[in-house]
């Protein structure tokens, strides 16, 4: 019995995960996004060695927590780092990326405040530095049905909600994302420049304080590029991706149910709560499978995207 390893949720079983040899196979999904393989390496490798070295200057890579998944099997990096949903450059994934020139990420104050005891504004490389880094591999299923498997750096928010002590009232935390203007083309373009900027999110306070829920400064043992919310984000895995908020600044203590970005334009598609169900459908199509983005593999959506052992007991009676 002494040796039987119990695996927590965020464990992914091998056969649930993409083989190698497909998850190898770029081709597919370049074909997908209509690109050659021509346009591969994404980025100079002058840029990629240069963020390498900013990433080891601030510690990374963080252990990976691997009695919890040792033998799991990414999505390709190249592929998480080039099809991002980040509005705010545009809403064609591919763009995102190429859109993210003059994004300013440092340095990045985080302020956290509302009902609290100790409000801070805190720098995000000195957060880094007092919280206990890692990194953990979490599935992120995007409510327009794909699916990726990324290796996160980052803590649990837990760790900061406990240093700023909210007080008894504060029963949601609301999350916003820098409002730049002049840095995000997605304010002027038509098609997004009535949305309700900045981008922002919520949480009740016990899904804030749940183990899995990581703010993540890192992918792949480097800190986060822009296109996946640099340099500080939200990792809610258990809930549709557009909760796990991007570029976060602010983060907020308050008695009651804010509202959310996607609620505000889609009260019926995208609610507050948005956990990850196959059983209810988005109004506009099925959530029962998920695309796996760089293979174009189909399985079946998991309840809690595989993590109900750790969050079903939030939500009794669902
Ligand atoms: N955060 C901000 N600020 N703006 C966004 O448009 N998109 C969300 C979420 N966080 C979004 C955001 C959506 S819809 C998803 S699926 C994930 O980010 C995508 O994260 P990724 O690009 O790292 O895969």
């Amino acid at each position: 019995m002494a040796n039987i390893i119990r695996r927590p949720a965020w464990f992914i079983p091998d056969r649930d995960i993409t083989p190698e040899s497909a998850y190898r196979n770029r081709r597919r999904f370049l074909a997908q996004l209509g690109l050659g393989a021509a346009f591969l390496p994404f980025l100079p490798s002058a840029t990629r060695a240069a963020d390498a070295a900013a990433s080891a200057r601030k510690g990374y890579p963080y252990t990976r927590n691997n009695a919890f998944n040792p033998a799991v099997r990414l999505t390709d990096e190249s592929v998480v780092t080039s099809y991002n949903n980040f509005y705010e450059f545009s809403l064609d994934k591919e763009s995102v990326r190429l859109l993210t020139g003059k994004f300013i990420t440092s340095p990045w104050p985080i302020e956290v405040k509302g009902l609290c005891d100790y409000p801070m504004k805190i720098d995000v490389d000195e957060l880094v530095s007092q919280m206990p880094m890692e990194e953990r591999v979490y599935r992120l299923r995007c409510v327009e049905a794909w699916s990726m498997v990324v290796p996160w750096t980052g803590f649990p928010l837990s760790k900061l909600i406990e240093k700023a002590k909210p007080k008894a009232e504060a029963k949601f935390i609301r999350f916003e994302t820098a409002n730049r203007p002049d840095q995000f083309p997605g304010y002027s373009n038509p098609r997004t420049a009535g949305y309700p900027w900045p981008y922002f999110e919520a949480l009740r306070m016990d899904e804030a304080m749940n183990p899995l829920t990581l703010l993540a400064t890192g992918i792949y043992g480097k800190t986060l590029p822009k296109q996946n919310g640099a340099p500080a984000r939200l990792v809610v895995p258990w809930k549709y991706g557009y909760k796990s908020i991007k570029s976060v600044v602010k983060i907020e203590f308050v008695a009651t149910q804010p509202k959310t970005f996607w609620e505000t334009l889609g009260p019926d598609e995208y609610p507050f709560e948005s956990n990850v169900n196959p059983r209810v459908p988005h109004p506009r199509w099925s959530q029962a499978t998920e695309r796996i983005v760089d293979t174009g593999d189909r399985i079946r959506t998991q309840l809690y995207n595989g993590y109900g052992e750790y969050v079903a007991k939030l939500y009794p009676g669902a």
